[in-house]
């Protein structure tokens, strides 16, 4: 299946870690693997102007690093939502090309869903595994896997085995 994973982190470090070894056990079971680092790209948030919903019929007013996002979000089988967590959220990255979606409602495909967060804290999860929550229900998609790494667990041997192995198994 093809699998987009929209990481939300603007550094390459702890989130980026679970992405990469979300994606290298589910490429080693054979899955099509995409990254989207929209935690680093230029993604604006949602101007509510409706024009997705009249004259742009589902493309964006909008000309933004978002065009790169939709064509994977649009084609993906499964998608992975991965971010640091900013101030009990996750980023506003990560939010801001969630919430651009609104052009076209819901991915199409995406039957699957798994949710990877980095902390610096434990315990800090509540707001994003909700809004994750409310978001597949509304995609209607099926949860794979929620993964939350604090502190020293972030990068650790356990923490990155387990993401592979649970990729692996799709
Ligand atoms: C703006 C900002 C806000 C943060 N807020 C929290 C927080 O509320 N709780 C927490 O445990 N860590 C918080 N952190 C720490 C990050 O979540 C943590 O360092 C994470 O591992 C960073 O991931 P990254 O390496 O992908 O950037 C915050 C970091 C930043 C930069």
């Amino acid at each position: 299946m093809k699998i987009a994973i929209l990481n939300g982190s603007p550094r390459a470090k702890n989130t980026a870690a679970m992405v990469n070894a979300f994606a290298e056990g589910a490429k080693e079971a054979g899955h099509e693997v995409e990254i989207l680092h929209v935690g680093k790209m230029n993604i604006g948030g949602c101007k509510a102007c409706e024009y997705c919903h009249g004259k742009g019929a589902g493309t964006c007013i909008q000309k933004d690093d978002m065009e790169k996002v939709m064509p994977a979000y649009k084609e993906a089988d499964m998608v992975v939502f991965a971010s640091p967590i900013y101030y009990f959220g996750m980023s506003a990255q990560l939010a801001a090309a969630i919430q651009r979606v609104y052009a076209i409602g819901k991915p199409a495909k995406a039957a699957k869903a798994a949710l990877l967060l980095s902390s610096g804290s434990p315990n800090v999860y509540d707001s994003a595994i909700a809004a994750y929550k409310n978001m597949r229900a509304y995609m209607g998609n099926e949860n794979k896997g929620i993964f939350t790494a604090a502190g020293e667990e972030n990068g650790s041997d356990a923490k990155l085995a387990e993401i592979r192995a649970c990729a692996k198994a799709l």
